[in-house]
């Protein structure tokens, strides 16, 4: 993949040390078909490989950050050949980027596209934004973190409410309850790319090791994410960004990071 090959998604850089991916399926409403995901995984892949980058901003429309999987696509598939390759396997290629990502929701992120949200390091919402697992309406369940990522997130009361009759969570709910960091009053997009500037301002092996840190919290008992933590610091004393960070701040002076 190339930039220009993109079919399905927009790619651009605004700012030098940002990539913004911009899910681009207006009609279907940002549905997640195959092509789009694999392009989508493409670009990340890209910026994760990328120097210059520090951060990802993922978005979609004021209307759509993703209305889910696509279900024109899915609705005949049988279980051995879903099985068989393993469908949607593909999808947690985006949770191996090592760049910290943040979703920039409005409007719809349902099913598939509530997942991808979460597949995120950071989600902010736009007023409009509302999250929901609808799959329960199709006669499936959630395939790609709606029983699991959002049960985190949410705790299981909320989460089997939602999984269970379909309803949406508005953005003002979703941040009283924690699965997104805030809602944003002016433009989403706008606020994620601060926020992306801001983080890709910082030393890179540092960020790298705090999201890897984080998400150890989501698979580990405490005391294993306790003992990745602590030796994750402890390297972090094998690097410059430690020397130079430790130096200027005794210097009184502001780092200057190699990501070395
Ligand atoms: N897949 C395929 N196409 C979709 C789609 C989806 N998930 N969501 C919307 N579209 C299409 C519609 O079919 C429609 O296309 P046409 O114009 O060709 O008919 C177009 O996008 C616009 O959608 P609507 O006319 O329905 O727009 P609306 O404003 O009336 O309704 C909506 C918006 C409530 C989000 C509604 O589109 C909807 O309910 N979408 C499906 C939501 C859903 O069930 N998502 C879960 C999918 S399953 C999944 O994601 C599994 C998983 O865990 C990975």
């Amino acid at each position: 993949y190339s930039t220009q090959t993109y079919q399905n998604i927009l790619v651009s850089r605004p700012d030098p040390s940002v990539t913004l991916i911009t899910l681009n399926r207006p009609k279907a409403l940002n549905a997640l078909n195959s092509a789009l995901f694999h392009e989508l995984n493409a670009a990340a892949k890209e910026a994760d490989e990328d120097d210059a980058v520090g951060a990802i901003v993922l978005t979609g429309s004021d209307k759509a950050f993703a209305a889910g999987a696509d279900i024109k696509e899915m609705k005949d598939k049988e279980f051995a050949r879903a099985y068989k390759e393993n469908f949607l396997g593909h999808w947690t290629e985006l949770t191996r980027v090592k760049k910290p990502i943040i979703a920039a929701v409005s409007g719809y992120a349902l099913g598939g596209g509530a997942e991808l949200a979460m597949m995120c390091d950071i989600i902010l919402a736009s007023g409009t934004a509302n999250f929901g697992q609808p799959e329960i309406n199709l006669g499936v369940i959630p395939g790609a973190g709606g029983t699991q990522r959002l049960t985190r997130a949410l705790g299981k009361s909320l989460s089997m409410e939602l999984n269970l009759t379909g309803r949406n969570l508005s953005a003002q709910e979703a941040a009283q309850h924690g699965l997104v960091s805030r809602v944003v009053e002016g433009n989403v997009v706008d606020e994620a790319v601060k926020v992306a500037v801001t983080i890709a301002k910082k030393g890179r092996v540092a960020s790298q090791a705090a999201k890897e840190a984080v998400n150890a919290a989501f698979e580990l008992p405490l005391n294993e994410g306790l003992r990745i933590e602590r030796r994750l610091f402890q390297s972090m004393f094998a690097t410059k960004d430690q020397k130079e960070g430790m130096a200027a701040f005794a210097e009184k002076r502001k780092p200057n990071w190699s990501h070395e």
